[in-house]
């Protein structure tokens, strides 16, 4: 499978006959040589890796340095693959900073793409210099991780029809911005299709539905390795139970 790149990412919305887009996260070499060997369109090191790899409560306690060493690994066994890192909770707080360590980032990782989360004012000038600059970056915005003590918790966005009318704008703005494409987390179904069709970017969903333009899942629930999946996905598999069978075999 040819590798794609942010103009094969976008045309594969304007393509009828298209496939949807297919995005998992990764964190690790082996697993990465796995994915680079698979019709997979794209791998994000997401900081999820706080939560299924590291063991935080949190994504909020991912540091750069910890995204630096999961994104190179990754990079390392997925040539073959476009690469998306997120930027971690913090680093891009500033415009200074953001720009520094999106650059450091990418350039140390080697990744295609790097993503962050929210869309305000200073979202937006981040974007717009990084795209200038050739960084490429994917939006993420409804449920964001790495807002969850602001937000509240996690929960579904989008129900109310000033938070519809407040991810619309942000999806257009992050558009505008430069964005190549957008994560929907957890946004109302119904407004994510109405999203999809409002931007000329795909749309990239997690927990909002099937009308998005692809979708991302944390392959450790896919392969039914986390205790706590979240109820939209269905594990493929039961790789908890098949691992922890395996070592007690070998235990006897
Ligand atoms: O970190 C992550 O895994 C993510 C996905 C849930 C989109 O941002």
């Amino acid at each position: 499978m040819k590798k794609l790149n942010t103009r094969s990412i976008r045309k594969r919305k304007t393509n009828p006959e298209a496939k949807k887009l297919q995005m998992l996260t990764c964190y690790d070499f082996q697993t990465a040589n796995v994915l680079n060997t698979t019709e997979l369109d794209l791998i994000l090191v997401g900081d999820s890796v706080g939560n299924v790899v590291l063991g935080y409560d949190t994504t909020v306690e991912v540091s750069l340095a910890e995204m630096k060493i999961f994104s190179a690994a990754v990079k390392r066994g997925a040539p073959d693959k476009f690469v998306v890192a997120d930027l971690p909770f913090g680093s891009y707080a500033t415009y200074t900073s953001a720009i520094e360590n999106s650059i450091s980032l990418f350039q140390s990782t080697k990744v295609e793409a790097l993503k962050l989360e929210g869309a305000n004012e200073e979202n937006y000038k981040i974007i717009k210099r990084l795209t200038e600059i050739g960084i490429p970056v994917m939006g993420h915005i409804g449920l964001m991780p790495q807002s969850v003590h602001s937000q509240g918790g996690y929960y579904k966005h989008g129900k109310h029809l000033e938070d519809k009318i407040r991810l619309q704008k942000e999806a257009l703005e992050l558009e505008a911005a430069g964005c190549f494409a957008i994560v929907l987390e957890c946004v109302e179904a119904s407004l994510a299709k109405e999203i999809t069709a409002q931007i000329n970017i795909p749309t990239i969903g997690i927990g909002s539905g099937v009308d998005c333009d692809g979708q991302v899942l944390v392959i450790n629930d896919l392969l039914g390795m986390t205790e706590n999946k979240p109820k939209f996905v269905t594990p493929v598999a039961n790789l908890f139970q098949v691992k922890k069978e395996l070592i007690s075999k070998y235990l006897q």
